[in-house]
């Protein structure tokens, strides 16, 4: 560095200051700003090695952030947007199936949304059963013969875990691709498999007879409609502003991943009462709730998805949804306030 030629900027810079006295304050900050320049280069054009070794660590510093860099993370932002495409155009074809759900839904879905708190956890089971036809059990039974409804008084028998109403269904244990059953008809478009219907009208039955009127609202389901449910609940967080792996995640406790859902084996039965159309925590206080708890067993029944058992079974406590696993299984769920998975480890 020319040392002169700072000499030489000082002393014009002081030559305007005496000539422009109002020109002071800018010459000096200009002047203190060529200095500092002036030192940095005259220091770096001294210490060549610690310049070199200062660039190296300012490249490895620059490399090192770009993997964490949420700019550089372009297959999750693809991914993304790959779902966010696949949704709307999946959108598109579920109108079709079924134009007035959503519909309601789109309509619905502004006010609804804004007066949920983002973490509080719809279950789209209550949209569900909004989206089809419900039949309460007085409707139900009156398209049966009383000979029908005869109490199916059965003998307590051995069980196995290979017995078919004890197959396990859940986010570790999808549906085995050759499990076949037979669906039948419990009114309308109400179907379940066939072999658990007897029971369930027998469970009805009893209900009203101590003054408790059930309705079914969502029993079996097809791969698809579990795959419409799953994907509106993602779709649902994501217009939140969720993250897909975060609407992923949060959608899995409530509705379980297409493939894994017991409702698309028909074991499985959503039921609300007249007085309380709502599938929430609330329904487990009414009377029926209560009731379908304390007699479910009786009819082959257990409350599937207990309060204080979400480290088990992965879903939120749903007081509605019933499963069949046959009575005997049932009785012993239902007394020792067991889930399905801890009593096929008694079994083992
Ligand atoms: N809501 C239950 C967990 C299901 O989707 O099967
Ligand atoms: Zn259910």
């Amino acid at each position: 560095m020319d040392r002169s030629r700072k000499e030489r900027m000082i002393q014009g810079a002081r030559k305007m200051m005496r000539k422009y006295p109002l020109l002071k304050g800018p010459i000096t900050f200009g002047l203190t700003l060529w200095l500092l320049v002036y030192y940095i280069c005259d220091w770096f054009a001294s210490n060549t090695k610690k310049l070199i070794s200062l660039a190296v660590l300012l490249v490895f510093y620059t490399i090192s952030c770009s993997f964490c860099a949420p700019i550089f993370q372009t297959d999750r932002v693809q991914e993304q947007q790959v779902f966010t495409e696949h949704l709307e155009t999946e959108e598109i074809t579920l109108a079709a199936v079924s134009e007035t759900a959503v519909t309601e839904m789109t309509e619905k879905s502004p006010e609804a949304e804004s007066a949920q708190p983002e973490e509080e956890i719809i279950n789209p089971e209550a949209e569900d059963s909004e989206d089809i036809n419900n039949y309460s059990s007085d409707e139900i039974l009156a398209d049966y013969a009383p000979e029908d409804l005869k109490l199916v008084e059965e003998e307590d028998e051995e069980i196995s875990a290979e017995d078919w109403s004890l197959l396990l269904v859940n986010n570790r244990h999808p549906i085995p691709e050759d499990y076949e059953f037979t669906l039948g008809v419990i009114r309308g478009s109400l179907q379940c498999d066939e072999r658990i219907i007897p029971p369930f009208l027998n469970m009805l039955q009893a209900a009203k007879k101590d003054g408790i009127t059930l309705e079914v609202c969502s029993p079996y389901r097809t791969l698809d409609r579990q795959e419409y449910l799953f994907d509106r609940k993602i779709v649902r967080y994501m217009k939140r502003g969720m993250s897909y792996m975060d609407a992923y995640k949060l959608s899995a406790r409530v509705v379980n991943v297409p493939g894994t859902s017991e409702h698309q084996i028909g074991l499985a039965l959503d039921i609300y009462t007249d007085s309380y159309k709502s599938l929430d925590e609330g329904f487990g206080e009414t009377a029926a709730g209560i009731w379908l708890r304390e007699n479910c067993g009786e009819y082959g029944f257990i409350l599937r998805y207990p309060k204080g058992k979400e480290y088990i079974t992965g879903i939120e406590y749903e007081p509605w949804h019933f499963r069949y696993v046959g009575r005997t299984a049932a009785k012993e769920i239902m007394e020792q306030g067991l889930t399905l998975e801890e009593f096929l480890e008694t079994l083992e």
